[in-house]
């Protein structure tokens, strides 16, 4: 046990005696970080900076799972949150603030005329799939990617424990970037498919034309086109991975990264689908609270303000050149891949000699956190990353990247490696 992490334990074993797993999210668990050699508590952040439970300070490339866009404590949306805690945050009526922000949303996202809010992402996608069944009197689904907690979703991963098989066989799985996939689901399912929902992108660009000929495929057979734009929203472009990839589906869902950090989300999409909000049910007691509102407001502001997204892709390609060339010298590019949109990229490390992947990255994670680096599987950059982050993060890869290799090669991987081994809980991207 290393002692530099020694209230991060204590912390663990305290929170296990009443909170199962001594978190709210699988991601920030123990499970994805591996024990005894990583922080497990956060105290506070600022800007990209957070400080663990041991007062030992990271440059955070997690950015909260990436609702954190601008940085810890912006203060242009902080001002905006306190200000609105002044005049009341939950009240028995609408807010003006629900219209002024979904007009801003109008605005922005190609596919909106109309937009619902919810506090979640989990709670905008189950949303869009309730309304696209609604719409077409259809009950199944076709889905890429992650779309979160519920049963609709979750019964198709390997975390399924408690859904019912009612609900399992309603949702079918399809690959990106693999239209025969799809196609093979609408021959299956024949007339049957009331939406498909998908990242419409993560770990790799669309290739083929593929999300026009999802499209498509969606329109030959009456399904409900849903993008899942949860992270790609305000990231890969204000109007979401739809205005980069010019091709607008019928309804999206976006949450994460809208209001730095507080929660909101948030589904849009066309007049004639969002008016069928008036019939189904979708409610909820804090869907209008407004210091997320207010922070949305401001985020979203402050993005166009600062041209945030050109920071972050030009931040991102440097991250994506220079870790490019490191893993060339090393000549490492067969166990180690590099994807993604700059804003959000990939580091991916595979099996190599002796070592599974899951060592291999238990490795990594542990020599990461030893020199002030917090990662989880990506590259998640907000607005506060400057480039000297950048420059530190690579020479912190060039030394560790270089550590793992001489593992690798030297089979000792159980003299460098003092923690417990990463269990995660399930792949979908
Ligand atoms: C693409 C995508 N959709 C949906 C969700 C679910 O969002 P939440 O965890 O806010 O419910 C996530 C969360 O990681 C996501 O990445």
């Amino acid at each position: 046990m290393n002692k530099r992490y020694q209230q991060s334990s204590n912390w663990l074993e305290r929170a296990e005696k009443t909170i199962p797993l001594g978190s709210q999210t699988f991601s920030k668990s123990r499970i994805a970080y591996p024990k005894h050699v990583s922080p497990l508590f956060i105290k506070r952040g600022e800007n990209c900076q957070v400080w663990d439970a041991d007062d030992n300070q990271y440059t955070d490339f997690v950015s909260g799972l990436l609702s954190v866009s601008l940085g810890y404590c912006n203060k242009a949306v902080d001002d905006a949150v306190i200000e609105q805690i002044r005049s009341g945050v939950t009240f028995s009526l609408p807010h003006q603030l629900e219209t002024i922000v979904a007009e801003k949303l109008v605005k922005l996202i190609p596919c909106a005329d109309m937009v619902r809010f919810g506090k979640n992402g989990s709670d905008a996608t189950s949303a869009a799939i309730r309304l696209a069944r609604a719409f077409t009197k259809k009950e199944h689904v076709a889905v890429c990617g992650y779309h979160g907690w519920q049963d609709w979703y979750i019964g198709s991963t390997t975390r399924d424990l408690g859904v019912p098989e009612a609900t399992k066989s309603l949702t079918h799985t399809f690959k990106y970037n693999d239209i025969s996939s799809l196609e093979q689901l609408f021959y299956q399912q024949k007339n049957q498919i009331a939406a498909v929902i998908l990242e419409p992108m993560n770990t790799h660009f669309p290739e083929d034309n593929f999300l026009q000929k999802v499209k498509d495929l969606c329109q030959q057979h009456g399904a409900v086109l849903i993008f899942d734009e949860t992270i790609t929203g305000f990231r890969f472009s204000m109007g979401g991975a739809q205005q980069l990839f010019n091709v607008t589906p019928d309804l999206a869902t976006f949450g994460k990264g809208m209001a730095n950090g507080y929660p909101i989300s948030a589904v849009v999409g066309r007049k004639d689908i969002m008016m069928l909000m008036e019939d189904i049910f979708f409610s909820g007691t804090f869907a209008g609270e407004t210091l997320s509102l207010a922070a949305t407001k401001a985020t979203l502001d402050f993005m166009t303000e600062h041209k945030v997204i050109a920071h972050l892709e030009a931040i991102g390609e440097k991250l994506q050149t220079g870790l490019a060339r490191i893993i060339n010298d090393l000549q490492a590019q067969h166990w180690l891949t590099l994807s993604g949109h700059p804003t959000w990229s990939f580091l991916v490390i595979n099996a190599q000699g002796d070592y599974s992947a899951i060592e291999l990255k238990s490795l990594f994670l542990q020599e990461m956190a030893l020199r002030g680096f917090l990662l989880g599987g990506g590259h998640n950059l907000n607005y506060s990353h400057k480039s000297e982050d950048i420059d530190a993060l690579l020479s912190a890869y060039k030394e560790v990247l270089d550590i793992l290799l001489q593992t690798i090669e030297d089979k000792d991987f159980h003299n460098k490696f003092y923690g417990e081994l990463l269990s995660p809980v399930f792949k979908v991207r």
